[in-house]
């Protein structure tokens, strides 16, 4: 079983992947988490995140980041990330590694941007996770602070809101809901209300024959 879980940031989308990985027994990928890692090289090891060369050149540094890194979490290298992934050669660079994830004995979940679109667009459920920008800031504010880093809420917000236009309004595999996903809006729930409903989904889809 492959379970595609895309949105756009902030939306939960990680809480509710890692929980469904763990409820299935399946092994999970977050691929925010690889654009994130060349944004990073980039930073660490010299490169110039206007270029699409240098930025996909940077994509076989990747293995030297630690998944642990803290810095990999932080606004502005998930700002970066979000501007290198508009470029193809960056994306393509990165496609065999999630694609092979996917298609691992098993199955997988994948969370992302273009999972259900583009890495695994036959994955056995797919489901789109969304909220509204005024929540998704709410929560990354909380976030922030558990983190010791505080942050004010118009700016998070509009670090939001311009995030959700560049993930949304590039050329390149576009953060979009694919059209058999099933839809969940977080909006209104909490962490484990999120968690059950996105439980139930996949359970009545796995149980629903094509
Ligand atoms: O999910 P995240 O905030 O960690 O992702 C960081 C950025 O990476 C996001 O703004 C866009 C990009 N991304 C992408 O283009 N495709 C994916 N499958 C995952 C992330």
């Amino acid at each position: 079983m492959v379970i595609a879980v895309d949105g756009p940031a902030a939306s939960g989308k990680g809480t509710i992947a890692r929980a469904l990985a763990a409820h299935f027994g399946l092994l999970h990928m977050d691929t925010g988490l690889l654009y994130r890692a060349v944004a990073l090289s980039l930073f660490r090891f010299g490169g110039d995140a206007a270029s699409e060369f240098e930025a996909a050149r940077a994509v076989h540094e990747i293995d030297k980041i630690d998944p642990s890194d803290e810095e990999l979490r932080s606004e502005i290298v998930g700002g970066m990330a979000s501007r290198i992934s508009a470029y193809p050669a960056v994306r393509a660079a990165l496609l065999d590694k999630q694609r092979s994830f996917a298609g691992q004995a098993g199955g997988a979940v994948l969370d992302g941007r273009d999972i259900g679109t583009v890495i695994a667009p036959d994955a056995t459920i797919k489901l789109f996770v969304t909220a509204s920008a005024e929540v998704r800031a709410r929560r990354r504010m909380a976030e922030l602070e558990a983190r010791g880093m505080p942050a004010h809420f118009d700016e998070v917000l509009a670090d939001i809101r311009a995030r959700d236009e560049r993930d949304s309004g590039r050329a390149a595999a576009p953060l979009e809901q694919a059209v058999d996903a099933l839809l969940l809006d977080t909006s209104e729930m909490d962490v484990a209300a999120a968690v059950t409903a996105a439980i139930g989904l996949c359970e009545e889809r796995a149980g629903t024959p094509d």
